[in-house]
């Protein structure tokens, strides 16, 4: 993308009422529309989505295309999509604002602060879609399944809130499956093949987003782990 489209959209992101915003990872404010700093953990129901309903975060959302179908959906639940990457979550949240779906916002920040900004049980699902493997040696840490984020997701997400990794490496796939047996997590579905299941194990795995759809890996199948902390 040209530097001066990018530009364009970093200064628009904030005009949009379902962005936030971080940019000083030393406090747990958020920069919010109309350049309000806000203190969001613990109040997203009630001062974001001004509703009790569950919300599920989807983390390396991207253009967010899983929050804005399921947001589709399922009404009745709230969905918010965090990525570091400011063009992408602008499309996302175009849409979202097109479309009118008050059920659906955005969080730009790293993931490994999220904790900041989401309060004890505060979150109820996780999807995690389609993250970078981080395939060189000694970068494992960086895989979103690594347990040093599955204990950062610890702080916010509910007991027995489901943690669902949707991802076309088999690299993520298998330290997913280490990490789960070396902590004895506990895994509710777990496919090698989501497209060669019939039935499918999961109802949204048909849900596909960019990164899928280019096929950039050149994949032989997409893999699918649910499970839980
Ligand atoms: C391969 S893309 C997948 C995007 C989208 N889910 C899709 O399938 O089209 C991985 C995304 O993870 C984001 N990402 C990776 N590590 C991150 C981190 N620690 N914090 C925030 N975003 C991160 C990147 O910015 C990128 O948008």
């Amino acid at each position: 993308m040209a530097r001066r489209n990018k530009l364009l959209k970093f200064s628009e992101l904030l005009t949009f009422p379902n962005v936030y915003e971080n940019y000083e990872v030393t406090n747990a404010l958020l920069v919010a529309s109309q350049d309000d700093q806000v203190e969001m953990a613990n109040k997203w129901k009630k001062e974001h989505f001004k509703n009790d309903n569950p919300i599920t975060l989807e983390l390396a959302c991207g253009r967010g295309e899983y929050s804005l179908a399921l947001a589709e959906r399922y009404p009745e639940r709230n969905f918010i999509g965090v990525d570091a990457k400011g063009a992408r979550i602008w499309k996302g949240a175009q849409i979202a604002t097109a479309k009118g779906l008050d059920n659906v916002a955005f969080l730009r920040t790293r993931i490994e602060f999220c904790h900041l900004f989401f309060g004890k049980n505060e979150i109820d699902e996780i999807w995690i879609t389609f993250p970078d493997p981080f395939l060189k040696k000694g970068k494992y840490n960086r895989r979103l399944t690594s347990p040093n984020y599955l204990e950062c997701y610890r702080k916010f997400l509910k007991k027995d809130g489901l943690v669902h990794l949707k991802t076309d490496s088999d690299v993520m796939y298998n330290h997913t499956n280490t990490v789960i047996e070396k902590f004895k997590l506990k895994t509710n579905l777990d496919t090698y093949d989501v497209y060669g299941d019939n039935p499918m194990v999961h109802p949204d795995l048909d849900v596909k987003t960019y990164y899928e759809n280019a096929n950039i890996s050149n994949a032989d199948s997409i893999k699918y782990l649910q499970f839980t902390l």
